[in-house]
């Protein structure tokens, strides 16, 4: 049973990289049908990039999964980031969609920030995230894809979150009323083929203003800012 379930899942390959090449993101007939068996395939063959049940999130902060987001081969990444909101905005206020523990937080503090707010699905992430608060610093657990934001921000981050959503372009749109004025999107994508092709269909529909890929032996991250 095992190899034929193997062939199969190896057969299946082609039309993965087929479906995110020209059809992602894409309503056509049966899209949603193919949409369902794509996810269904990245979870069969453990693709990490794909959504997963709350569940799962739950259970991985529980056990010190995500520990290693505080490892020196993560850090770049959240430089780049907290540099690139300072340039944009000194001392603005970031919403910081999927933050997990908030890690994101802690460059910003010696730039100095008006208010910082963080937003998990997972509830072990969020209280994890509790020795953060303070009087300019929260969080909540709530789905990205659904969550009414408290007021406008200078920045929507969403950092290495954006491949878990059922929706990713559509979910980063809903976002837009809640920024400030000259306001931008802040996305970080591990390079992946979901990744990529998410990055593109943003870039279609807002003014890509600037781009960095930070590379060490673990991979490549691609921090990117939108405008709208
Ligand atoms: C790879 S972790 C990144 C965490 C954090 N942004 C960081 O870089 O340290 C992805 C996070 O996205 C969160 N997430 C996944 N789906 C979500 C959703 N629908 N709404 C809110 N958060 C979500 C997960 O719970 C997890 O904390």
């Amino acid at each position: 049973m095992e190899p034929l379930r193997s062939l199969g899942r190896r057969a299946f390959k082609p039309v993965y990289i087929l479906y995110y090449k020209l059809l992602f993101g894409r309503r056509f007939p049966f899209s949603e049908r193919l949409a369902a068996r794509v996810h269904a395939w990245e979870m069969a063959t453990g693709r990490g990039d794909a959504p997963v049940a709350k569940d799962v999130w739950e259970e991985q902060y529980r056990r010190g999964h995500w520990e290693l987001m505080r490892g020196l081969d993560e850090a770049a990444r959240y430089s780049v980031i907290a540099g690139y909101l300072h340039h944009l905005k000194p001392g603005g206020s970031v919403l910081d969609v999927g933050s997990g523990e908030g890690l994101l937080r802690d460059p910003l503090i010696s730039y100095g920030y008006a208010r910082y707010h963080g937003i998990d699905l997972s509830e072990a992430a969020i209280v994890q995230a509790a020795p953060r608060r303070d009087e300019r610093t929260t969080f909540a657990a709530a789905d990205a894809e659904t969550y009414v934001p408290p007021g406008r921000f200078d920045a929507v981050v969403f950092n290495e979150c954006v491949y878990y959503f059922n929706d990713p372009v559509g979910s980063v749109r809903r976002y837009e009323p809640y920024l400030e004025e000259g306001g931008c999107f802040v996305v970080s994508t591990f390079r992946s083929r979901r990744a990529d092709v998410i990055a593109r269909r943003l870039a279609e529909v807002y003014p890509l203003l600037e781009e960095t890929a930070i590379t060490n032996r673990k991979g490549t991250w691609v921090v990117r800012i939108f405008r709208p």
